[in-house]
């Protein structure tokens, strides 16, 4: 069990926390690069726990500072985007994306007085369609860890669905949802369809069929250089005496993951953390081999319960389906059986059952069985790596290279005596070694 210190320890995210500063060692994607258009209005952010501006200069560069100037502290959220940066309206300091100090006119001309202020701007990347940032420390005192660069961050901008949603939750619930194979059996059993024929060896054609009927998965875990990978194995439909049908899953530290999709296609989801009890919900969909059309991108986005209209998204990305509003639920169509959860969106459905814990989940109330293995061990690795963190270790997945562009979740059915980590491994990757098993007495966090 969770102690309320530990949950506390592993749930804070603001910069006066262990957690808030170890969780600012990553780059995340924070903004859909067409939030910020060219020449349009400084944006106010906010991002563990800090209140920030995001802006574009004319040159197209993008800077994201903390929201209050330097001088005397009036918001830039307020400022003007100028030429090389932002002016404030108090008294007409400007700062460039990098947080520099490059103009103080209400100054005599002598006055050194811009020298003296370090530059405030955090480190900014804009790859694939999205504004990413790493909060470490402010640009010019640190260096960066490497960019988490994925095959999709490479791929042409019609083969990646990028979708985001401002959920009302803490971050690691979220991140635990999707590292919880056994939900999917039911939360989003009127999306899933067994097949016996769903694949044979290869991945499954349809994301959504799946060639067993069995509730029960054993999860297998194994350390990785990122995290952790498990297979979810269930039996399959067909020779379940001869085979079984394993389902990989891979938790990159500290709040992404990625989990098997359709052939060809590879899913993604990031959790950033906007506070304690709100979070950014990225869900990336991306295709080796072809383009999404428009029409495609949009009718998923429906589907997942992601797109800006009706009633789920607001304009600013927040979702509409909320504890305010028992999150719509269509009792009618459940007790019809259109629907098992009566919630519209499947990824909605994962936001509700989230918020539905409280904004910060009360770990200390539950009790815990081998199904939830992988949530347990993700919460183990993150304190553990807290503990060193404070003792100026390096936080997990950050202790040795990663091969990200490598990093693929799949599914396929195997013969039994075939090891599961040979399913969705890349070279180089051991297909041997094995974490805890799932026993009872291997579920506590130890720190
Ligand atoms: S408070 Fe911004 S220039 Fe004075
Ligand atoms: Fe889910």
């Amino acid at each position: 069990m969770v102690t309320a210190v530990q949950n506390d320890r592993l749930t804070q995210v603001g910069p006066d926390t262990s957690m808030g500063r170890m969780l600012r060692e990553y780059w995340y994607p924070v903004l859909l690069s067409e939030e910020l258009a060219p020449a349009c209005d400084p944006m106010p952010l906010r991002l563990l726990g800090e209140d920030l501006v995001a802006f574009r200069d004319s040159a197209g560069r993008v800077g994201i500072l903390p929201e209050y100037c330097p001088h005397r502290t009036a918001s830039l959220t307020l400022a003007k985007v100028e030429e090389n940066g932002l002016r404030c309206l108090y008294h007409g300091w400007v700062l460039d994306v990098q947080g520099r100090v490059i103009e103080v006119p209400n100054e005599p001309e002598d006055s050194t007085r811009k020298l003296r202020v370090a530059p405030t701007g955090y480190q900014v990347r804009e790859v694939a369609g999205m504004i990413w940032v790493y909060m470490g420390e402010h640009s010019e005192r640190k260096s960066a860890p490497p960019f988490p660069a994925y095959a999709w961050t490479s791929m042409p901008k019609d083969r990646v669905m990028r979708m985001k949603a401002i959920t009302r939750s803490n971050y690691l619930q979220n991140v635990e949802g999707v590292i919880d194979s056994v939900h999917t059996n039911f939360l989003h059993s009127t999306a899933l369809r067994p097949a016996a024929n769903a694949m044979a060896t290869t991945m499954s054609a349809d994301a959504l069929v799946r060639p067993s009927l069995d509730k029960h998965p054993k999860l297998r875990l194994q350390d990785t250089s990122y995290g952790f990978r498990y297979g979810a194995i269930r039996k399959p439909i067909t020779d379940p005496d001869k085979n079984q049908y394993v389902r990989t899953t891979l938790w990159i530290a500290p709040n992404t993951v990625t989990f098997p999709a359709s052939a060809g296609e590879g899913f993604m989801q990031i959790f950033v953390p906007i506070d304690e009890e709100t979070t950014i919900f990225w869900s990336l969909r991306y295709s080796f081999t072809r383009s999404y059309s428009v029409e495609e991108t949009e009718n998923y986005a429906k589907w997942a319960g992601l797109a800006r209209d009706g009633d789920l998204l607001d304009e600013a990305y927040r979702v509409r389906r909320t504890k305010a509003n028992r999150w719509m639920q269509d009792r009618a169509a459940m007790r019809r059986g259109d629907s098992f959860s009566g919630i519209k969106g499947v990824n909605t459905e994962d936001m509700a059952m989230a918020e539905s814990m409280g904004a910060v989940a009360r770990r200390h109330l539950e009790n815990l069985g081998p199904t939830d293995l992988a949530v347990v061990h993700m919460r183990r690795l993150m304190l553990q790596s807290l503990d060193r963190y404070e003792q100026g270790g390096k936080p997990v997945g950050m202790a040795e290279p990663v091969a990200y562009d490598c990093l693929r979740a799949d599914d396929r059915v195997i013969p039994l005596n075939t090891p599961w980590q040979t399913v969705g491994a890349f070279a180089g990757e051991p297909v041997t070694g094995e974490g805890p098993s799932g026993a009872m007495d291997e579920l506590e966090p130890t720190s």
